[in-house]
């Protein structure tokens, strides 16, 4: 077999360094569709559910117990399970049917049944059912804040800049398990700095977890998994009832709960039972409504690398989002973890959950470096964060984040960095030195820290969680120091947790506190006009990313005063058969002085002057007014030339060769890329001109092509063209001298 180029150079590529696998329903790798899947069905007896997607109750698993008691709405199932699955597609994609009206029916489906509506969506279908049913109007977002040396001014400095970049949670975990009270304090501290309001939680061990709850170091939780299968429960060391109770605990003490389960998880763990990843996702799903908690975590989360392997993998992923939603919970519909090595791929993905708008887009944007991401690496990370804002500006969506400028983050860093060095000071903490903060405002990796001393750390955040030490000392630490409002919103964080207004789905706090949620921020979608729209004070913080610049002063470098000694000496006549008239438009050596390129004008008039007279020939100038048109000006140029032929230049640089024999938009030679134009080039045509007005035998001049230049640069052709084109007068063409000769 010849060996291909191209497919060596796709072989090369990001995308073949993923693993592609067929189907193996056996084994549960299958999203969606397993043969061995159940067909919904539903029986109900004396008000209990007997019969749940094919199986009778004496043959019943705990999940199926737990569902049948729990996760169904007997009052609704009957109605909600006689409809025809395809008839509630349609109402989930119709603009008509309100949310409301679904979030009834949909807690009377079985997971089968939940299942067999998916079947019918086509992932554009359930953008659009996922932009009716996710639960908050405003969509938000949430970010990953860990390092790998578990560096707290480091940890303060990133939560503070995540939290005024606009992200409503912030999540973090741990390298080294005993680390998890400082980390949560650092990122508590340092996001309630940077704004407000926002919510941070600690990824770990779940009675730990709820320790740093009780202590007041966090605010919510989110990694309750559930699973899809008994076994993987029973490996998990729980079960519906155990993670029930837990949220109960978290919410009885005021803590936001979001359970998190997602494809891929039960066939990871070995224990599929044949079913397709998105039907034991829907099990998931209904114990998860019927323990209460307030949403879930999913869209595979740390599994998506298993879903993504097999056929259909991204679409099942957006359906467990939207069975989520269509059931009420809060969604944070993950584009967390690492899924793929191509940036095309891990971008077109995340366009199913960035485009409808979900509760929270990333279940954990990372605010960090891969690195330092002890999540396994973020899909989308702080090097993405550019990409990101101009995604939400070119499409005007709301992806839950904003710009800022290098001087806010490097300020915000510096108070987090500061208020948590403070903390530390009070509290009898290893000491966060000026050195550490300081390399913390500029740091990218906690590779650009300098060492602590990790021994001390550990031994003094076990004093902190065994003692009875807790967030109130935190406060009273920050205002001794003088980090007022930081104490503040520490505190009302702390109020928040009595008041408990915000254990309610899809809750997050504005800038002022105020809880927005399912309760009074209700997404209201019904089509064009109606929902959520990027307007207002919300759209200019969009657009006005860092970098957009103000048109109106792009061109000034080019602009100029008229070229010393180029004269003008009335109306351009027609001349002899030796010459060959050089066209300029309008603004050329008038107002612009400079090429695209930023070649003088000057330079190139001689340039072109010098080429012709190598030839033999003499090079006449001739300004054209009623064009700023290239052909034209070429055109205009070629009938006022004694030879026919003549150059006709823009402004901006760009040329032809014309003749006047030729309709205008024919030419010689066309130089379209003027910012690839040299002198030799100028000069080049010039010779080439003179060549083709003498009948000599000549070949195109060779320029050189960048196929980037149009991209680059055409903001500056569009100005520079618009400069021109106002420059134009309703005058004949003029005869002009240049007060220099050429050498040859
Ligand atoms: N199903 C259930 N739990 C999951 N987690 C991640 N992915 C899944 C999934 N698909 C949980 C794990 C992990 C945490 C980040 O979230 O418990 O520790
Ligand atoms: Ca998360």
């Amino acid at each position: 077999m010849t060996e291909s180029q191209r497919f060596k150079v796709l072989a090369e590529r990001d995308i073949n360094r993923e693993t592609f696998v067929e189907p193996w329903p056996e084994a549960g790798l299958m999203v969606a569709d397993s043969p061995y899947d159940p067909q919904p069905s539903i029986q109900i007896v004396d008000g209990r559910i007997v019969e749940l997607d094919g199986r009778q109750i004496d043959d019943f698993d705990a999940i199926d117990t737990y569902i049948a008691r729990y996760g169904i709405d007997i009052a609704v199932a009957p109605e909600a399970m006689a409809l025809d699955s395809l008839t509630l597609a349609h109402m989930l994609t119709d603009v008509n049917v309100p949310r409301t009206h679904l979030l009834r029916l949909a807690t009377g489906c079985t997971p089968a049944k939940l299942v067999d509506i998916m079947r019918h969506m086509s992932v554009l279908e359930m953008m659009n059912g996922l932009a009716k049913m996710r639960v908050r109007r405003t969509p938000a977002n949430q970010a990953h804040v860990t390092n790998r040396r578990e560096n707290p001014a480091l940890l303060a400095a990133d939560a503070a800049e995540a939290a005024l970049r606009g992200f409503a949670e912030i999540e973090t975990t741990v390298g080294v398990a005993r680390a998890a009270p400082f980390n949560a304090l650092a990122i508590l501290v340092g996001a309630q700095t940077g704004r407000g309001g926002v919510m941070t939680q600690c990824a770990v061990e779940e009675a730990l977890g709820l320790r740093l709850a009780m202590k007041g170091l966090t605010t919510y939780a989110e990694t309750l998994s559930v699973y899809g299968t008994e076994r993987a429960f029973v490996d998990g060391d729980d079960s519906p009832w155990s993670k029930a109770f837990l949220a109960s605990a978290y919410a009885s003490r005021g803590v936001k709960v979001r359970f998190t389960s997602g494809t891929g998880s039960e066939a990871l763990m070995g224990s599929a039972e044949q079913r397709s990843m998105l039907y034991l996702e829907a099990r998931c799903l209904c114990v998860t409504r019927g323990a209460g908690s307030q949403g879930v975590q999913n869209g595979s989360i740390s599994c998506i690398a298993l879903p993504e392997s097999l056929p259909g993998g991204v679409r099942a992923v957006l359906a467990e989002n939207l069975m989520a939603a269509m059931l009420g919970l809060e969604v944070a519909s993950g584009n967390d973890a690492l899924a793929s090595h191509s940036a095309i791929r891990k971008s077109a993905k995340l366009m199913l959950q960035f485009i409808p708008g979900t509760d929270f887009i990333f279940s954990g944007y990372s605010a960090v470096p891969r690195r330092d991401n002890m999540f396994g690496g973020g899909n989308f990370d702080v090097d993405d964060l550019d990409d990101y804002a101009v995604l939400q500006r070119d499409m005007q969506i709301d992806g839950g984040t904003r710009s800022i400028s290098e001087q806010e983050a490097g300020d915000i860093r510096r108070l987090g960095a500061r208020a948590i060095q403070a903390v530390y000071a009070e509290m009898g903490f290893p000491v966060i030195t000026d050195a550490e903060v300081e390399a913390a405002v500029v740091a990218h990796s906690s590779e650009d820290m300098p060492a602590r001393d990790i021994v001390a750390d550990l031994a003094a955040a076990d004093a902190f969680l065994a003692s009875e030490r807790s967030v109130v000392e935190v406060v009273a630490a920050l205002a001794k120091r003088g980090f007022t409002q930081t104490a503040e919103n520490v505190l009302m964080m702390g109020r928040q947790r009595i008041a408990g207004d915000y254990l309610q789905p899809a809750a997050i706090f504005d800038r002022t506190f105020t809880v927005q949620s399912a309760i009074n921020d209700p997404n209201d979608y019904r089509g064009p006009g109606t929902g959520y729209r990027v307007s207002g004070e919300r759209w200019d913080e969009i657009m006005n990313i860092r970098q957009a610049k103000s048109p109106r002063d792009f061109i000034v470098d080019r602009l100029g005063s008229p070229i010393d000694g180029l004269d003008a000496y009335g109306q351009a006549k027609r001349g002899g058969s030796t010459e060959v008239v050089v066209a300029i438009g309008p603004a050329f050596g008038r107002v612009i002085t400079k090429t695209i390129g930023g070649i003088p004008h000057e330079d190139v008039l001689k340039a072109v002057l010098t080429g012709i007279a190598e030839e033999g020939l003499i090079g006449r100038i001739v300004r054209v007014w009623r064009s700023s048109d290239c052909a034209e000006i070429g055109h205009v140029g070629a009938k006022l030339s004694g030879s026919g032929v003549s150059i006709g230049i823009q402004a901006r640089g760009t040329s032809i060769i014309h003749r006047a024999d030729l309709a205008r938009l024919n030419n010689l030679e066309l130089f379209p890329q003027s910012p690839s134009m040299t002198l030799e080039t100028y000069r080049a045509m010039g010779r080439n001109a003179a060549r083709y007005a003498a009948g000599r035998i000549t070949t195109p001049v060779p320029v050189t092509v960048d196929n980037w230049a149009r991209l680059r640069l055409i903001v500056k052709t569009a100005l520079l063209h618009r400069r021109e084109t106002e420059e134009i007068r309703d005058l004949p063409p003029e005869a002009l001298r240049l007060d220099w000769e050429p050498e040859v």
